[in-house]
């Protein structure tokens, strides 16, 4: 990640939660993926993502690690497990790494989780902060919003992304910050910065899986775009030239969901390295 920040080229991350999609995404070029505790919505249908648990985060890691043994995976510290004692932040971490087969881990908040990611990174795990709409304190904070608009919140972010970096994290996401603030914050930093919502020009982009497939039916915010539309021609050509579908389908698996989501995630990844996404249609006003 650090070398693609340095060369200026554009990371491209993707939620997944389970092994089928895993296998999906070790086929393109993607370069993260994200067990996030979204997947206490996508996958188990919770509302939101306060009931997530660890051993539930622990499962998803596993299955998605099965899948994709080739990536980058990180995987996402739910609510309650790193918020007040250090201790605990660093046990359910080393959970991630030597039950989930994670990478990294990552975590919500700025200067009250200083010391947690310091002692996760002594420990020898990599931490991936996360700023601006931070889902698990929604309702401490105003609730689902854009993050930064005023002056105030944009200095704060700015300092929080700074401590961050000096506290040891690999990288920052943020999500829900508008565009200015995010270029500004990822300009100043060394880590790369990654966006959710925050506009094209940070060091790279993630997005939920789930939406990029338009696949979940609760909610779908401005950031997320749907990749299928963009695909569904080159999906049908690949149909047409295959002589025997049947046949075809049964040795390879190349006639359904897999195939598609193969091609809706590298024309996500292709338009992240191109600059293409996120347009203006997926971008917050400042
Ligand atoms: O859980 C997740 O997928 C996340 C993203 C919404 C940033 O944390």
């Amino acid at each position: 990640m650090q070398v693609k920040k340095e060369a200026s080229e554009p990371i491209t991350w993707l939620t997944c939660y389970d092994y089928s999609f895993a296998r999906a995404l070790s086929r393109t070029d993607l370069d993260l993926i994200l067990v996030g505790d979204s997947g206490g919505m996508a996958l188990l249908g919770y509302e939101d993502t306060t009931p997530v648990t660890m051993d539930e985060m622990i499962f998803m890691c596993k299955a998605v690690r099965r899948g994709a043994s080739n990536k980058f995976i990180v995987g996402d510290m739910p609510k309650g497990s790193y918020e007040i004692l250090v201790a605990e932040a660093v046990k359910h971490a080393m959970r991630f790494c030597k039950e989930g087969n994670t990478d990294a881990v990552k975590l919500e908040g700025g200067s009250e989780v200083l010391e947690q990611v310091r002692h996760i990174t002594l420990s020898g795990i990599p931490v991936i902060g996360h700023l601006g709409l931070t889902p698990q304190s929604t309702t401490l904070k105003g609730g689902y919003r854009v993050v930064g608009r005023t002056p105030d919140e944009a200095a704060s972010l700015i300092r929080d992304a700074q401590a961050l970096q000096e506290a040891g994290a690999i990288a920052l996401l943020l999500e829900a910050v508008p565009d200015q603030v995010a270029s500004q914050i990822s300009s100043s930093l060394r880590i790369p910065v990654l966006g959710i919502g925050s506009g094209s020009k940070v060091d790279g982009q993630l997005l939920i899986l789930h939406d990029l497939l338009g696949l979940y039916p609760d909610m779908r915010p401005k950031f997320a775009k749907c990749y299928v539309p963009s695909v569904l021609g080159k999906f049908s050509e690949h149909l047409n030239s295959i002589e025997n579908l049947i046949d075809s389908g049964r040795s390879t698996r190349n006639d359904g969901l897999l195939e598609l989501t193969v091609k809706c995630v590298e024309e996500y990844v292709n338009d992240v390295k191109a600059g293409l996404f996120p347009s203006r249609d997926y971008t917050y006003a400042p």
